[in-house]
């Protein structure tokens, strides 16, 4: 048997112990097993994660063992971590755990730990007012970026309010609508920002447009010359930022995918915008995260058994799952996940470019609870397609008046409890009789009342809201996403499907600014008339 039909195979045993798994209600599961929540449940690095309300038992972990070894997925693993080709459309290794310090991959160290020194230096020098603008010490930052140059530097600044830098502004730019680069700059001095332009490729149309944006506003202000020391680049092209314009260019190397990359010289902004420290212990965080996924055997290793969670949903036909961190802080950690996981691996063929019998991937979606209950929770509850919830809450420590920090943690267990016991129609009614409704009007509004339950999730704490914890955080979440794309057999560090889009788009432009509109489809041909 070939490698790829050992690893059919073992699909092909989890798709069967899948179909039969799907008739045991979660409840039978606990019933069976007291030890469940314990069993399902572990924590590395400030981060637990509780799969017991997942429909899995032991079987189903072995099974997925079984295929992580026709999948090379253990290989694999330290492969990535030496520094080895594992981006084989592109011949490209994938260092970013070599950025926080992990991994052996001795030929990117000093690049790394070179480039590191040169960041905190140059964020030290800013902060100190040691390194000034034409007005004096720089007192607001304009990252511009997009995708993975802007997800995960906007999510931190925002998860991370309480350690930002005083006095210290931060704006961020990513939409080439005009409206996000004149919000990011409205009512700033030009004279004390500093423009922050990150882009790998320094050809994206967006960061282009919103750079140049930018540098106009910049230069109009302050003249041409001293514009150069208020912008500066992260990007793997430093011939092409520094011909544009940039005053200084960290690198941003080829071998960091974009949605990978918020520990490289991509974080600069935020080394500069939070304070002091919180950048190092957001990489201390992910280099423990680091050290528990490589060295920890893969029956107990959080990343690969949240990954197998994740694949077996797909075996249930789930499409998508809903994650909902609970609160403010982490609200834009599903638009973060959304490009780590779909960029990734929302994919077609394997790794050989065979074209895939399965899914390798859900959608990933959702919102910040509580508002995400009371918007669409009545779908996760009652809807006919079932979710999986992903929740997440903080263990220690609150913001703003103590007494909302309860009532936000009782929600989030509420919820989970509520996708798991449902209620019976027969209760819902009795609780209408209860409530004084004729039976015959009980009758009509129980099946309205009633839950099905019996809806998996899972529950991930977060020992606390610190640079630490969230590092770690974050560090799960791209292993778990490598992990699932390794077990799927498909390449997670190139993301061709975005390619296609951009051509067109660059074809379209003249079509808008009034060429003749050629080789287009009578739709888009009909917009662009009604356009221009
Ligand atoms: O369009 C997708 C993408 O290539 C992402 O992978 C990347 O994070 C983003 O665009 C930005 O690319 P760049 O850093 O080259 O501007």
């Amino acid at each position: 048997m070939s490698g790829y039909e050992a690893r059919e195979a073992a699909w092909t045993k989890l798709e069967a112990h899948a179909a039969d798994l799907a008739k045991t209600p979660l409840k039978a599961l606990f019933e069976a097993d007291a030890e469940r929540t314990a069993r399902f449940t572990k924590s590395a690095a400030g981060v637990t994660v509780d799969l017991s309300r997942q429909r899995l038992t032991g079987d189903t972990l072995k099974l997925f063992l079984d295929l992580a070894r026709e999948a090379d997925v253990s290989a694999k693993l330290a492969a990535m971590g030496k520094g080895e080709i594992v981006n084989p459309t592109e011949g490209r290794a994938a260092l970013h755990v070599a950025l926080r310090g992990s991994g052996s991959a001795v030929d990117a160290r000093a690049s790394v730990d070179r480039t590191r020194g040169e960041v905190k230096v140059f964020a030290h020098e800013i902060a100190t007012g040691k390194r000034q603008g034409a007005g004096g010490p720089f007192k607001s930052i304009v990252h511009i970026g997009i995708g993975g140059s802007d997800l995960g530097p906007r999510f931190l600044y925002d998860a991370l309010k309480r350690f930002r830098r005083p006095g210290m502004t931060m704006r961020f730019a990513a939409n080439v609508d005009g409206a996000e680069i004149a919000d990011a700059l409205e009512g700033l001095d030009p004279a004390t920002t500093l423009v922050v332009v990150v882009s790998k490729t320094f050809t994206t149309q967006e960061t282009m447009a919103n750079a140049d944006a930018a540098r106009a506003w910049l230069i109009a202000a302050i003249g041409e010359a001293k514009a150069k020391d208020h912008v500066v680049a992260v990007s793997a092209a430093p011939d092409r930022a520094k011909a544009w314009g940039a005053g200084a260019v960290f690198p941003f190397w080829d071998w960091v995918g974009g949605r990978y990359s918020l520990w490289s010289a991509v974080g600069l902004s935020c080394e500069i915008g939070l304070v002091d420290d919180a950048f190092q212990q957001l990489l201390d965080g992910a280099a423990a995260m680091d050290a528990h996924v490589f060295e920890t055997p893969l029956p107990d290793n959080l990343a690969f058994r949240a990954a197998c969670v994740q694949s077996l949903n797909r075996l249930y036909g789930m499409k998508t799952y809903a994650l909902i961190p609970y609160g403010r802080r982490l609200q834009l950690l599903p638009a973060f996940l959304q490009q780590l996981e779909m960029e990734s691996n929302g994919k077609g063929v394997d790794a050989e470019g065979r074209t895939l019998k399965r899914s390798s991937a859900a959608v990933t979606w959702g919102d910040a609870g509580t508002n995400a209950q009371h918007s669409f929770f009545q779908l996760l509850h009652q809807g006919r397609d079932v979710t999986p919830v992903e929740f997440l809450l903080i263990e220690r420590g609150s913001e703003g008046p103590a007494s909302h920090r309860n009532m936000l943690l009782a929600n989030v267990l509420a919820q989970a409890q509520a996708l798991y016991e449902g209620k019976t129609e027969a209760a819902a009614k009795q609780e209408l009789l209860d409530k004084g409704e004729t039976p015959k009007r009980a009758a009509e509004l129980a099946p309205h009342r009633a839950f099905t339950g019996d809806r998996p999730s899972t529950m991930i704490g977060l020992d606390a809201l610190t640079p630490k914890t969230l590092g770690a955080l974050l560090a799960f979440y791209e292993h778990r996403t490598v992990l699932q794309a390794w077990l799927a057999g498909v390449n997670p560090f190139d993301q061709w499907g975005v390619e296609l889009g951009k051509q067109m788009a660059a074809g379209l432009l003249p079509a808008l600014q009034g060429d003749e509109v050629k080789n287009v489809d009578p739709a888009t041909k009909a917009w662009v008339e009604k356009l221009r």
